[in-house]
């Protein structure tokens, strides 16, 4: 990301002071988790969609860091909570909070991440960040819920798997631009513009992660859980929808039943690679990937606009 890191690497640096400032606490466990949770960063794809989204129409300020520490924190404590809900035992490459904690603690850690972002924001006055972020983490929770509710479901349509991510994932990243333009942009129309093209950028990135799971590659964090976990996904909906149903039928006994047998499950890998799953998932993340560029290109180009473009490629060619 050479364009990204020449336009804001040094905010990115600020971006970091500001957010290991943010997670201190006095509480000696909780400080020695919050070491841990800043010493394994992640990709930080969030704050820079927040700072770039900013430098698009003005300067970054206090308050783009605050939005950009804020996002960062809700998406660490929906990871946080989500090791928990998906029983899974590896984050970024090490294990995951649940895993040395265990899930009691791990619970707390959500919330106190969460509490500390809603004060960062709340001490400042920021209220239209935090209306924006707070409507975004009511849609995750309900996305994480549908999901919890319908992926299960062996008949799960493709229009409800786009809800699911749509809420549980596309909507903080859509927050993350309408933030950071909210931070810059007068002009409303040009906020809801960078928004929906967030969402966009959302959509494609889960279809990207949802294929990860299906793949063999090292990605710092466990694969093939989704199956495990019974959790459909686009590549086995399309597969499911488009076999012949005995195919299907020996499918879903898998799922059901074998769900943890490695065997049987890269059995179910290779038939949805064979039917098309993965390259429908593909084709699918990719019109969204372009969507959300055709959206960007209604900005002026210019190498800010160029840096965000790197960023949606980054997005759906990433490796991990
Ligand atoms: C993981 O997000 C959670 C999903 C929405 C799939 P990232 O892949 O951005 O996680 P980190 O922050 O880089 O670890
Ligand atoms: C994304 O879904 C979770 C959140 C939006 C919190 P996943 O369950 O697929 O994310 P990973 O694969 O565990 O990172
Ligand atoms: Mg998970
Ligand atoms: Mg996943």
């Amino acid at each position: 990301m050479k364009i990204a890191k020449r336009i804001i690497g040094q905010e990115l640096g600020q971006f970091e002071i500001h957010f290991r400032e943010a997670v201190k606490s006095r509480v000696p466990l909780l400080d020695r988790i919050m070491q841990y949770i800043v010493k394994r960063k992640g990709k930080q794809m969030r704050p820079m969609f927040v700072l770039l989204s900013a430098r698009l129409g003005g300067q970054i300020n206090d308050s783009t860091y605050r939005a950009a520490s804020l996002i960062e924190l809700l998406h660490t404590a929906t990871l946080v909570h989500d090791d928990v809900v998906d029983d899974s035992m590896e984050r970024r490459g090490f294990f995951s909070i649940n895993a040395l904690w265990k899930n009691k603690i791990a619970v707390i850690v959500g919330d106190y991440l969460l509490s500390k972002g809603m004060l960062l924001s709340l001490d400042n006055k920021d209220y239209k960040v935090l209306q924006i972020l707070s409507s975004a983490i009511k849609m995750m929770s309900e996305g994480e819920l549908l999901q919890l509710e319908k992926a299960r479901n062996l008949n799960l349509k493709e229009s409800i798997y786009y809800e699911i991510i749509k809420g549980k994932t596309a909507s903080l990243l859509a927050a993350c631009c309408a933030a950071g333009a909210a931070c810059t942009f007068d002009d409303d129309t040009q906020i809801e513009k960078l928004r929906l093209f967030g969402e966009k950028v959302g959509m494609a990135f889960q279809i990207k992660d949802d294929l990860f799971d299906y793949g063999n590659e090292y990605i710092g964090k466990p694969t093939g859980n989704d199956i495990k976990e019974k959790k459909l996904t686009l590549p086995l909906i399309y597969t499911l929808n488009n076999c012949d149903p005995s195919l299907r039928r020996e499918i879903i006994y898998i799922i059901k039943n074998q769900n943890t047998d490695k065997e049987k499950v890269q059995f179910v890998l290779n038939e949805v690679s064979k039917a098309g799953g993965i390259t429908y998932a593909n084709e699918k993340m990719n019109q969204y990937k372009n969507e959300a560029l055709a959206i960007l290109h209604e900005f002026p180009d210019n190498e800010i606009r160029q840096a965000l473009e790197e960023l949606v490629l980054f997005t759906t060619d990433r490796t991990f």
